[in-house]
């Protein structure tokens, strides 16, 4: 490759820059035309670009240096021009391999870290329900659910609570304003339990029934550690030929090993309840002092020292409650239970205020990840 040398610029207006770069970029097109091979193409870069006796180098060198403070910015100008003539020209020479500065724009620094997803987490509620609701799937137990806002009859009368009795003072029940006109029966409450879905699962069905029926329920209670108005409940229901209050301790006495560890032993109490009878409370062993009703030598706070924890409501449907339906009650029996689906997983998490579960706070929630 000849190529004049580079001739020392005396003028600097613009006609003679013009000529003197346009000549440079015509010898730069001239020795880019015939380029044939990897060699020449490296022999021509190194001609125009090289670094230090590069032609490019040479006309801002001594060019440059030689123009007057008038002159730089427009030989600049031309000068940066001419480069990027040079580079193109090579790229197209060198099979229109991209150069090294396009080639770090694109590249990819593969040693940052990547960037991650945050992956969200069940909700302990949501997990502890489909937990729970696992349970009696594989005991052959299909799954319902039913409507938030109930009707009085299927919260209350049907679950044989009539009007006026007592037992629905428990319930502190929020009610949907202005239902006064309607009959009783009709009037719109925000359901305090689950147990309504037994009676419209059982209008929907003949027996045999076996249902778990996960879901929202609500109260009138002031929010505090351990009270919340909106909670989650499992309700259970068994019905066939020939159930007994057996079959009812034996599955839920299964349950609470499959939730809590097969160590927990149960215990059933009397309680009362309109649409079970008998109706019984369940404790389970306290799984923080394992029964004994002392940890490290002091009354375990968990259990109040007793070394049980009472944990959901059960009993035999009461015979009445089959009257709502079309169900013989001298052909079939069967057993409900309803539990606290908070209740269990702060005894689960070891977890000390129901709030935690409502206020959405990520470094609570995220535990659960
Ligand atoms: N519904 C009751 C409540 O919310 C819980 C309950 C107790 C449900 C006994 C049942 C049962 O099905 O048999 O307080």
């Amino acid at each position: 490759m000849t190529n004049d040398p580079i001739p020392n610029l005396t003028a600097f207006d613009e006609a003679a820059l013009a000529s003197a770069f346009g000549e440079l970029e015509r010898q730069a097109r001239v020795a880019a035309a015939s380029l044939d091979g990897i060699k020449a193409v490296e022999a021509f870069r190194l001609e125009w670009l090289g670094r230090k006796q590069g032609r490019l180098n040479e006309v801002s060198g001594r060019w440059l240096k030689a123009a007057p403070a008038t002159a730089k910015k427009a030989l600049g100008l031309r000068f940066n021009a001419l480069k990027a003539v040079v580079e193109s020209l090579l790229d197209e020479a060198s099979g229109s391999e991209p150069s090294d500065a396009a080639l770090q724009a694109e590249a990819i620094d593969i040693s940052l870290p990547g960037s991650r997803r945050l992956a969200g987490a069940e909700h302990p509620i949501t997990r502890t329900l489909n937990e729970i609701v696992s349970v009696f799937a594989a005991l052959g137990y299909s799954v319902g659910v039913g409507p938030e806002v109930e009707t009085d009859y299927y919260n209350f009368e049907s679950m044989n609570f009539p009007p006026g009795h007592p037992a629905r003072d428990t319930q502190d029940t929020l009610v949907v304003a202005n239902q006064e006109r309607r009959p009783l029966r009709d009037r719109l409450l925000l359901r305090t339990h689950t147990s309504p879905v037994q009676m419209r699962t059982m209008e929907q069905q003949p027996p045999p029934v076996r249902i778990v029926i996960p879901g929202k329920v609500h109260r009138n209670d002031a929010a505090d550690a351990t009270h919340s108005p909106i909670f989650h409940q499992v309700e259970g229901l068994c019905v066939d030929t020939n159930i007994t209050f057996s079959d009812l301790k034996g599955t839920l006495d299964h349950a609470m090993k499959a939730l809590f560890g097969s160590a927990v032993k149960t215990r059933f109490f009397p309680s009362f309840f309109p649409f079970t009878e008998p109706s019984a409370d369940v404790q389970i062993s306290c799984i923080f002092c394992d029964g004994k009703g002392t940890r490290d030598g002091a009354p375990c706070r968990n259990c109040k020292a007793s070394g049980w924890i009472e944990l959901l409501g059960c009993g035999m449907v009461d015979p009445n409650v089959y009257g709502f339906v079309d169900y013989d009650a001298t052909k079939v029996s069967g057993f409900a239970f309803g539990m606290g689906v908070e209740r269990i997983a702060i005894l689960k998490y070891g977890v000390d205020d129901i709030q935690l579960f409502f206020n959405g706070d990520v470094r609570f929630l995220e535990q659960f990840g």
